[in-house]
């Protein structure tokens, strides 16, 4: 794996993404998942109800679905040169939680991010959302969006602080699969629009 901090990446990808496999902020490693991070991702986050409530997709019951989770990490990145990355304390190795980010096209991107239970409260999804963040701008995207629950105040805190504005309402665009399986839900679109002077040269 090839590790470099976010100062060493390009200001501008050449054609096609390649996103650096490895981030550096500073307490945390955002990485490229790896095959043998399942018993970690499952014991870690993935695995706990009270971690996976607001989230897109089932808890994950057994290190089956979290090694189901890191194949379709890897095929993401092969297909789209980014995608998710693990975040892991720089100061202990402990992996914390995850992050990603997903090209709708080059120019639009989406992020989300969710943390083990014992890494909340410590501004870790502040800075993991903020790398991310930059690290969008550096692949030229000029729109980046989440979304999150009605309810869950903790979440649209931490796009607020990165300078996301929520949009609005988005009515039955997404499912939560472990409040109300099989209905679709309501969910607050945050978005943060890079300005002007950063647009890409489309020639
Ligand atoms: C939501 C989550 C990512 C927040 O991570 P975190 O590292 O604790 O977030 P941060 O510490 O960076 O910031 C959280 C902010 O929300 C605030 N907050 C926390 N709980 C809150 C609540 N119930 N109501 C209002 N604000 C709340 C914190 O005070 C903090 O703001 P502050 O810095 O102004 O004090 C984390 O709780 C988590 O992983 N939850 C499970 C997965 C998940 O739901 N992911 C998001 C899906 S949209």
């Amino acid at each position: 794996m090839v590790s470099v901090s976010t100062a060493a990446v390009p200001r501008r990808m050449p054609l096609g993404v390649r996103a650096p496999s490895a981030i550096e902020t500073k307490r945390l490693l955002l990485r490229r998942p790896l095959p043998s991070d399942a018993d970690a991702v499952f014991a870690r986050y993935a695995g706990d109800p009270a971690v996976t409530r607001y989230l897109g997709w089932r808890t994950h019951r057994s290190v089956a679905d979290s090694r189901m989770f890191l194949a379709c990490c890897e095929a993401e990145w092969t297909q789209a040169g980014v995608g998710p990355y693990l975040l892991q304390s720089r100061e202990n190795g402990e992996i914390l939680g995850s992050t990603a980010l997903r090209l709708s096209s080059p120019q639009q991107a989406a992020t989300g991010y969710v943390l083990a239970q014992d890494a909340w409260g410590q501004g870790y999804a502040t800075e993991a959302l903020r790398a991310m963040r930059e690290l969008a701008l550096r692949i030229g995207v000029l729109r980046l969006t989440a979304i999150c629950h009605p309810d869950h105040r903790a979440s649209w805190r931490v796009m607020e602080k990165c300078g996301f504005t929520r949009e609005g309402l988005l009515r039955g665009h997404a499912h939560f699969p472990n409040i109300a399986p099989g209905t679709a839900a309501d969910v607050l679109c945050y978005a943060l629009v890079f300005e002007p002077e950063w647009q890409p040269l489309v020639i």
